[in-house]
């Protein structure tokens, strides 16, 4: 069984599902996705995300406004320990800074940051990092506001073996997703093969990143199964064992018993 921790469910394309969630979801467990997590991207549609995936016990929700998105309700730390309280919100984000697609004065990416960094040391519920081209200050900032404290994920890892360190000491899990699948990511290829077996989860991060064979098409949590197996292949060993580590590690960090 696999776990897909990283999904916008309320962003996949569901034309080839006769634009019908249910079907999506019966799809995804007769391809034996035992769990979906499914992320926070802003305030504003998170009324509709938490309708589409209600009723489903396989599916659970985060909570956090995204760094990149602008023009949005920026909440107070109040504001996500309110919406973080409800069960099956289980983690914090995605949040984190983004020096990529975000320029200029970044000092409202950072109090953003810092502010899901307090919600969640209040909820001790883990947080889910988005970091780009801004690696140093994220664990600048983690450190400083005590996030090893709740630790969390460093979702879609893009880094370098030293940034995983450092992470993994601050008590973060490292997420790979399509991209450790594509040609040039060397480096995160590296680091896959010597990240900790009790640290690591897959993921998706669908819509978006569709691994190899399905790059640049839309994505699906049903595709994890690729993740999975690119990092069998670069650990030498099976897709089952990849399969049961990340399943158990999911568990142990969000503190969850299987369904
Ligand atoms: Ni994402």
């Amino acid at each position: 069984m696999l776990i897909d921790s990283h999904c916008h469910l309320d962003r996949i394309d569901l034309k080839p599902y006769q634009d019908n969630f249910d079907c999506f979801m019966q799809e995804a467990e007769a391809s034996q996705i035992e769990h979906l997590l499914c992320i926070a991207i802003d305030l504003e549609s998170y009324p509709a995300m938490l309708d589409l995936v209600a009723g489903f016990r396989q599916i659970s929700v985060t909570v956090g406004v995204h760094p990149n998105v602008q023009d949005c309700q920026d909440p107070s730390v109040d504001e996500l320990v309110a919406l973080g309280q409800a069960d099956n919100v289980i983690g914090i984000g995605e949040t984190g800074l983004d020096y990529f697609r975000s320029t200029g004065d970044l000092f409202w990416q950072h109090q953003r940051f810092r502010n899901h960094i307090r919600a969640a040391k209040i909820l001790k519920k883990p947080l889910i990092i988005h970091t780009r081209e801004a690696g140093q200050d994220t664990l600048r900032i983690l450190e400083e506001e005590g996030a090893r404290e709740i630790g969390g994920i460093i979702h879609c890892f893009t880094e370098d073996w030293e940034f995983a360190e450092k992470a993994l000491d601050l008590n973060f899990y490292i997420s790979f997703s399509g991209i450790v699948t594509f040609n040039n990511a060397k480096e995160i290829k590296e680091v896959a093969k010597k990240v900790p077996a009790d640290r690591f989860l897959i993921e998706t991060d669908s819509p978006y990143l569709a691994p190899v064979p399905f790059r640049g098409r839309p994505n699906y949590p049903t595709y994890v199964r690729y993740v999975a197996e690119h990092l069998a292949e670069l650990c030498g060993t099976s897709l089952n064992k990849i399969a049961d580590l990340s399943t158990e590690n999911f568990y142990t960090l969000f503190k969850l018993k299987p369904l």
